[in-house]
């Protein structure tokens, strides 16, 4: 099964509650949310009172991005402001930085995710594995929306899926940027199992329609 997660990044913010209804309405199994801080990444987005507001809004699955430096230092509150899954750049801090956040998120009870940049090689990943639900494999460089798939970067996923399964692990793998009912499916045959999209969901005047072609025959 393969998990269709819009970013709200490309949606209407003054309009943020319709826009949830139009992609829950059309079936998408996460609410993607990224989160940037102008440092890791030179752009900003949104963060804790938005993330509060769509947590008391809807009940969909929230699959927080964290595009920030030594994301550590704000797990606790994301988690709290209702985060089903925060996800964190192996490229933001110190490798015990990273795994004490990771398991930090798992003690309070939600998943952990680790986000590799598309110039990072798969095997950053490896010190974290067991400490992992889900491995995000950016295929555009974070802090935009809207760019143009890499695809270059799919051979990452390979590798990755390998290793999991070769441990045994029950560990996504997502990936994230220029995601398209194409590369969608490209990603899909590499191994992926949730796909973020952001402006392909969100430019298409019928949501339900463009998440059924990006899901393509794979339910
Ligand atoms: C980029 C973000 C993505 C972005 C994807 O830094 O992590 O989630 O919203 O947008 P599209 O699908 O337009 O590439
Ligand atoms: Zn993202």
């Amino acid at each position: 099964m393969v998990r269709i997660a819009p970013s709200i990044l490309a949606a209407d913010f003054a309009r943020l509650g319709a826009e949830i209804d139009s992609i829950r309405e059309g079936k998408a199994d996460w609410l993607h949310f990224d989160v940037m801080d102008g440092l890791f990444v030179p752009n900003l987005s949104i963060g804790l009172p938005v993330l509060e507001s769509v947590r008391r809004y809807t009940d969909m699955f929230l699959d927080v991005h964290l595009m920030i430096r030594e994301p550590g230092r704000y797990v606790e509150r994301f988690c709290e402001a209702g985060a089903d899954l925060v996800c964190i750049h192996a490229e933001a801090d110190a490798e015990e930085g990273i795994r004490a956040a990771l398991r930090e998120i798992r003690r309070l009870g939600k998943k952990a995710g680790l986000a590799l940049k598309p110039g990072t090689a798969w095997d950053a990943a490896l010190p974290f594995i067991e400490d992992v639900d889900l491995i995000l494999v950016m295929t555009v460089e974070p802090g935009f929306g809207g760019q143009k798939f890499m695809s270059q970067v799919l051979p990452k996923l390979g590798f990755l899926r390998e290793t999991l399964d070769g441990f045994g692990l029950e560990c996504l793998l997502e990936v994230d940027g220029g995601i398209n009912p194409l590369t969608a499916s490209l990603s899909v045959a590499a191994g992926a199992q949730v796909l973020v999209a952001g402006s392909d969901v969100f430019r298409a005047a019928d949501r339900a329609a463009q998440i059924a072609r990006l899901r393509g025959g794979n339910n």
